[in-house]
């Protein structure tokens, strides 16, 4: 990240411009100013902190602009302005990392909610093995890989350049809630192997009765949902959830080789582990969905009762939780910095006070259910 460490800086008054960059306005915590900038056409916020003797500026990580070198650039305009006697500044460096395209945010998904290709979803897709073999044969579908651990993305995404395979997009999310952002009778195939059985956090697996009404919404009449585990305990789990619904079509076997083993499957084969697959076919179409939005506010509040009232504050529910960390305050602003949603995919971002507005930045959650629930007490919080 683009830093600039100085042993001196001059209090600057605010709003003023330097360089193409807008500095607006500003405000304060403990130890840290909170610089809020435009550049570009973007905003973000900038960051001094007081490190005694010293004092650190650098980007606010929440709500970094799309490219760094706007980023750059306003540390170095801000620096120059508040005429600071600079110890390090690597705000020069031009090591941009370039994103591999085929690795999506989840934006992506609010606004492509529509594909015109069949679409094949892979949850934990681990070494991408499987992935791959079903991107390779299957050249007409879209492949789509959903995957919480960074590193496998990347592998993924570097082996799908290699290979030549165009049909895969990639996405860094909570499997459990990329769900809801897919459109209803849409997948052909879901494919869960060798998920984590989390024995003794069971809250933490994929597959729970919500996940499986959320996978029969978003899968074809016809399409599967393809789980493949090793675990014994976790086959009878999934099988007593999957056999709930009023109409279940499930198909089991044991010990049945697939066209491709994993890395996993490999280990659990060397060790003469039983391997059990349950193939779960949807039977029924399912009401419409519409993209998700944007989470907004629509009332006006006492900034006032805010400044005053402010202290952390922790809410937790059965499926959602809301958590007001610190505030941050100046002339006729407060910024609140939250987290809040479902526990396995929190969002963080600030809440920024007006007198005459209140809003979420750099920009609202997206409607998922435990955003919307969390919204709601965010709501009745701030108004008191
Ligand atoms: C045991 S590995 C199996 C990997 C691969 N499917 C295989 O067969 O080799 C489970 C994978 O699921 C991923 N995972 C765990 N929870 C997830 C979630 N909620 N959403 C998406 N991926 C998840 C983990 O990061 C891990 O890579």
């Amino acid at each position: 990240m683009p830093n600039i460490v100085t042993d001196f800086i001059a209090k600057l008054s605010l709003p003023f411009s330097s360089g193409g960059c807008d500095f607006l306005w500003e405000v304060s915590s403990k130890d840290s100013d909170y610089i809020f900038t435009r550049c570009e056409g973007e905003e973000f916020f900038i960051l001094v902190k007081n490190k005694s003797p010293k004092f650190l500026i650098k980007g606010e990580k929440l709500s970094r602009p799309s490219q760094v070198i706007f980023l750059q650039r306003a540390l170095r305009e801000y620096a120059k302005k508040a005429n600071c006697n600079i110890l390090f500044d690597n705000t020069c460096s031009n090591r941009v990392k370039t994103k591999n395209p085929i690795i999506k945010e989840i934006d992506f998904f609010a606004q492509n909610f529509t594909f015109d290709k069949e679409l094949f979803l892979e949850i934990g897709f681990g070494s991408g093995r499987h992935l791959l073999y079903q991107a390779k044969n299957n050249p007409d579908k879209l492949i789509i890989g959903v995957e919480i651990h960074k590193p496998s993305i990347e592998q993924a995404a570097k082996q799908c350049g290699i290979l030549g395979l165009e049909n895969v997009i990639l996405v860094d999310y909570d499997s459990r809630i990329l769900m809801e952002f897919l459109r209803s009778n849409s997948v052909s195939r879901i494919f869960i192997h060798f998920p984590v059985p989390w024995d003794k956090k069971p809250h933490r697996r994929v597959i729970n009765p919500s996940f499986t009404d959320e996978a029969l919404r978003v899968l074809k009449v016809g399409g599967t949902l393809e789980l493949r585990t090793d675990s014994e305990e976790y086959f009878k789990y999934a099988l007593d959830i999957f056999i709930q619904n009023a109409q279940s079509d499930i198909r089991i076997l044991k010990n049945f080789d697939l066209e491709i083993s994993s890395k996993y499957e490999d280990r659990w084969k060397r060790l003469e582990k039983n391997i059990y697959d349950i193939t779960l076919t949807n039977t029924k179409l399912s009401p419409d969905n519409s993209a998700l939005s944007r989470l907004d506010f629509d009332f006006l509040n006492n900034i006032d009762k805010i400044r005053q009232n402010f202290t952390p504050k922790l809410f937790v529910g059965d499926d959602f939780f809301v958590h007001f960390e610190e505030m941050h305050a100046g002339c006729k602003k407060v910024v609140i910095r939250t987290s809040f949603g479902a526990s396995g995919r929190a969002e963080h971002m600030f809440i920024i006070v007006q007198e005459d507005k209140i809003a979420y930045f750099p920009n609202g959650a997206y409607t998922t259910k435990a955003n919307k629930t969390a919204h709601e007490i965010m709501k009745k919080w701030l108004n008191g």
